[in-house]
């Protein structure tokens, strides 16, 4: 490694050693903001000159230094120098030797801790809209799931238990709706990142004539910090992002538990794709829900991100602290994890197979049909709680005899309780259990095509907010 390379030289007689140097860059994590970097050095470039502060032709040489340094990167002709500490560094450290002085009067009014912060909050706009994005996509999988499957009856379960039959329909629209929670929760860290730190400086403010209002509204941001403290230290909006990616995460790790259950012989609901699976390396039978199982795992780094995030901010006292280069870790990687698991996600369910003949097969047993009987009696005048009683008899008789709800007689009914009527028997059949079903939110038919276009309405709304935004 090179000898460290700072622009502190002045009151140093000493350099760093090449531990130091490592211990103390983030190069290698925040070059992933150089993008940011060189718009937001940009933008406070044509600023310093219209305030006067720097010529008008130092700012057009830092832009058009700037934008061929972007150039490079993209193309991947930049040679990253890990002698330089951080990507700021790096980039005005390069402008420098390619422009000469003008490169040199770019950091004036300004300070890595604003200027962090500012690449952080771009970014995390960013990186909001492409999660977003791949919410929706996997949004619409789950309403095109319950479309082509309409109709289709499958248990649903309490405690991994039979329960009540549901429509497969309901079910992949309850994925749906937490889904859509985790798109508002993604939207609200957008709008928690779109604020300007730039001008803050260091901590407090800076002497030059600084147009803030003009910075954020050339990057796009909606409003200016109004606290210089504040500014530099705060990083909630990471830990808003970080937090809406680990409770997404939660989210597909239960989608993602059930598809692995679900793709077992013993339940047989779905089969998932070959691309969506793997073999055994040692039995030749296995097919491995791999993509699944990965997807439910990388939900605990997550939260582990985020647990980090919190406690790297506990404490701190105001205003930047060097702790505070050890957020960018964690909120990647949360990012980019979340970001591949709506990507599997999605591409696990519009190819996996739904075998509705097994879902109707297992929605037959179980005495389902339990709850309408007692439903049936408390109907017809008796207590709730005596209804079930009663209900719970036949259930153990059922039991037994190793008989269905389904094959009860009227006679068996009557028996039970006068109550029953001859009709008592329709209750028990699973097409009328669900049909039934017909509360706001239930699964009956008819509300789960409600349900669809309240799907679709909400599917319109976000993509038309992705939209906007992203065009800005
Ligand atoms: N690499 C630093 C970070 O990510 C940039 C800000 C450094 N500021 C400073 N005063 N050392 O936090």
């Amino acid at each position: 490694m090179a000898d460290a390379k700072t622009p502190w030289g002045g009151r140093f007689t000493g350099t760093p050693g090449e531990f130091q140097q490592r211990f103390g860059a983030s190069l290698g994590v925040d070059a992933r903001l150089y993008a940011e970097d060189i718009a937001g050095s940009i933008a406070h470039a044509r600023m310093l000159a219209k305030q006067g502060v720097i010529s008008a032709e130092d700012a057009s040489s830092i832009e058009a230094g700037l934008l061929g340094i972007l150039r490079d990167i993209e193309a991947g002709e930049f040679a990253f120098d890990y002698a330089d500490e951080d990507i700021h560094m790096a980039v005005e450290g390069e402008l420098t030797r390619r422009i000469g002085d003008a490169g040199k009067r770019l950091h004036t009014g300004r300070s890595r801790n604003d200027q962090v912060a500012t690449d952080t909050r771009l970014h995390a706009k960013r990186e909001a809209l492409r999660l977003l994005d791949a919410n929706t996509r996997l949004r619409v999988v789950l309403v095109h799931l319950a479309e082509e499957h309409e109709g289709v009856v499958m248990p649903g379960y309490t405690h991994l238990q039979k329960a009540q039959p549901v429509l497969f329909g309901h079910h992949m629209l309850a994925y749906f709706w937490m889904l859509t929670r985790d798109a508002k929760r993604l939207r609200a860290a957008y709008d928690a990142a779109d604020v300007l730190p730039l001008g803050s400086a260091a901590l407090a403010g800076t002497t030059f004539p600084l147009d803030r209002a003009a910075v954020a509204d050339e990057l796009g941001f909606a409003s200016v910090s109004a606290n210089s403290l504040d500014a530099v230290s705060d990083r909630d909006f990471l830990v808003d992002l970080t937090y809406a990616c680990a409770l997404g995460m939660v989210h597909l790790s239960r989608l993602a538990e059930e598809l692995i259950v679900w793709s077992t012989e013993e339940f047989g609901f779905i089969t998932m794709d070959d691309a969506w699976s793997t073999g055994s390396s040692i039995m030749p039978q296995k097919k491995n829900p791999d993509f699944a199982e990965l997807v439910r795992g990388k939900a605990g780094r997550v939260v582990g991100d985020l647990t980090a995030l919190l406690v790297t901010l506990k404490a701190l006292p105001l205003a930047y602290n060097k702790d505070m280069q050890e957020d960018k870790e964690p909120a990647f990687d949360a990012i980019d994890t979340l970001a591949d698991a709506l990507t599997a996600a999605e591409g696990m369910l519009s190819t996996m197979r739904v075998n509705a003949a097994r879902m109707a097969e297992g929605a037959r047993g179980g005495f389902m049909a339990a709850t309408d009987l007692a439903d049936y009696l408390a109907a017809h005048g008796m207590p709730f709680r005596e209804a079930h009683e009663v209900v719970g008899k036949l259930v153990l008789a059922c039991e037994r005899e190793g008989r269905t709800l389904q094959q009860l007689t009227a006679a068996e009914l009557a028996a039970a309780s006068p109550v029953f009527g001859e009709d008592a028997l329709a209750a028990v059949d699973i097409a009328t259990v669900v049909s039934r079903r017909t509360t706001e939110g239930g699964t009956a038919p008819v509300r789960v095509a409600e349900q669809l276009a309240a799907a679709s309405a909400a599917l319109v709304a976000d993509e038309r907010w992705i939209a906007e935004t992203a065009g800005e």
